[in-house]
């Protein structure tokens, strides 16, 4: 198949939800349609049950099932789609924004009684800074639900972006009958009974009588409400939606399989295909001959005698070639990646070849980082993988004196690894640990202790938050630094960070300090 072939039949995304709303049951009925598992419940729910076991136990359980789940790339209707997953629990939302960096769209689930949900906010902010095209499919409408209406109303209010529905339901909870496919004009009618594929029954005309035949007197109110939609909704505008000011809505029933089938395939005729991606050099486009990719998550493998780590690179430009010399960009030296796995279906499987859109996963023991990029020699740097600002802090002290280096070693690649920030206090030299969940300590705790038979114990600090800074005035940065010189620390990488006290120290220092910037997120 042609190279530009290849980049238009992929479909890379996320499916992203508050806890509960259904992203799980969604991806696992998506994964059905492709083959890529033949039962359901094959894929394992990857949110932390409350009260089941102790918190850092399930997370560990979950890492061995995230693995295999962290990609899931199947072939359908001659679409190679890559789905990625993303943790439901609140605490590891870092690694989803990092994971959001990856795709080109994504799918918002709502559940809708609930509706706009705290963690769907703070989802879609995360698009909304990067454009990227979202569609919105509502949940469990075999449930009893919220007004249809009022549903979109509150997506256009707290999700800040334009609506247009292109299914609509009939009823819902225990009278729900189905939706209207607007989409493609039919009905599909809804039968708790069977969960089959629903079939659709054409109706370009809903004025036509036979629509009473299937769905009684709801016709009548499916008629004026379709009349509503169309008179408050503008036609649905694909060039809207791929630059992200537009949402498509969908209605459904994931856990009876309802309304999935049509999601999947108008999301196939809209989505985007891989989009150009931007490095701080320029703007590369996935038709470069040139390979490209960035690493944008790295998972420790579980076994821990082995310590070696999965690198996930997601492929931007060019076609990547098993054992060719690719160049590290920020160590400067050649890579030569001899056992690429791609995520297809059930297994891992070694490639030869990987195209713009995929995500290959390379074994590593310590080569890469987050934000990593290789190219085929360009130098070209990716960019919009900032570290967010963290949120807790603790000191991390060695709670074994004979496993210093251990610790040592496993905090380094802890952190590498995403797990958390790491800075370096430039007053007492002490090392800080900087999450945005308190289970993030625990993991790292646990995770020593088992990985790296090291002790650690957390001391506790009270920083409200910690920002980057920059100036191009070299005086005001000293000054600031010999100043603020007990609450100044080192990032990894070896950047100025502030840590302030509070918000009020914060806003003292922005308003004396004019000429310094302050960013709340490592990317500037
Ligand atoms: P998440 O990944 O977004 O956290 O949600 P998940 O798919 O795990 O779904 C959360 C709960 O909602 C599950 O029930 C699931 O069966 C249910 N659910 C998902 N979609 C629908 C739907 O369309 N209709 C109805 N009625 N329920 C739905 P659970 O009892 O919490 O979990 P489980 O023990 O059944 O797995």
């Amino acid at each position: 198949m042609a190279f530009q072939d290849e980049i238009n039949r992929r479909r890379t995304f996320g499916i992203v939800s508050h806890p509960d709303a259904g992203k799980t049951t969604l991806t696992e009925k998506l994964l059905l349609f492709g083959g890529a598992i033949h039962i359901a419940g094959a894929v394992k729910s990857n949110k932390i049950k409350k009260g089941a076991t102790s918190d850092f136990m399930e997370i560990e359980r979950q890492r061995g099932i995230s693995v295999a789940t962290s990609v899931m790339g199947f072939e359908y209707n001659g679409y190679k789609v890559n789905i990625l997953d993303t943790p439901g629990h609140q605490d590891f939302q870092e690694d989803t924004f990092r994971t959001l960096t990856a795709v080109d769209s994504v799918i918002i689930v709502i559940d809708a009684a609930k509706g706009v949900e705290p963690q769907t906010e703070k989802l879609m902010n995360v698009c909304r800074m990067r454009k990227t095209p979202v569609i919105v499919f509502i949940n469990k409408m075999d449930r009893p639900a919220q007004d249809s209406f009022t549903l979109l109303d509150e997506i256009e209010e707290q999700l800040k972006i334009n609506v247009r529905p292109l299914s609509w339901p009939i009823n819902n909870g225990p009278d729900f009958k189905g939706v209207y496919s607007i989409y493609d004009r039919s009905l599909k009618l809804f039968d708790p009974s069977i969960q089959a594929i629903e079939q659709g029954i054409d109706f370009e005309d809903i004025s036509n009588p036979e629509l009473e035949d299937h769905i009684g007197d709801d016709a009548e109110t499916l008629r004026e409400e379709l009349e509503l939609v169309e008179g408050v909704y503008p036609e649905f505008d694909r060039a809207n939606y791929l630059e992200g000011n537009l949402a498509p809505v969908f209605f459904g029933s994931a856990l009876y399989n309802f309304g999935v089938q049509e999601l999947l395939h108008a999301f196939l005729e809209i989505a985007p295909k891989p989009q150009p991606a931007t490095a701080e050099e320029r703007v590369v486009k996935p038709e470069e001959s040139g390979f490209s990719g960035f690493v944008f998550k790295i998972h420790a493998n579980i076994d821990p005698n082995h310590r070696s780590r999965i690198a996930f690179i997601k492929i931007c430009s060019g076609t990547f070639v098993r054992n060719n010399v690719y160049k590290h960009m920020r160590l400067g030296k050649n890579v030569r990646i001899s056992s690429p796995t791609a995520f297809m279906a059930e297994q891992k499987e070694i490639i030869e070849k990987a195209y713009p859109g995929d995500i290959i996963g390379v074994p590593d023991n310590g080569s890469f980082i987050i934000g990593d990029t290789i190219t085929e020699g360009e130098e070209i740097h990716y960019k919009g993988l900032p570290s967010f600002s963290p949120e807790l802090f603790r000191y991390i002290e060695n709670a074994d004196p004979m496993k210093s280096k251990q610790l040592h070693k496993g905090v380094d690649h802890l952190t590498d690894e995403g797990v958390a920030q790491l800075f370096t206090s430039q007053f007492n030299g002490r090392k800080i640990i900087g999450t945005v969940g308190q289970l993030q300590f625990e993991v790292i705790q646990f995770r020593l202790e088992h990985e790296y038979g090291a002790k650690c114990r957390f001391e506790p600090l009270q920083i409200h938050k910690a920002c980057w800074i920059e100036s191009d005035n070299n005086q005001a940065l000293t000054e600031f630094k010999k100043r603020k010189h007990q609450k100044m620390a080192k990032d990894k990488l070896g950047r100025d960070v502030f840590l302030a006290d509070s918000q009020f120290i914060l806003q003292m220092a922005q308003d004396e300090f004019k000429d310094i910037r302050f960013h709340f997120t490592s990317e500037f």
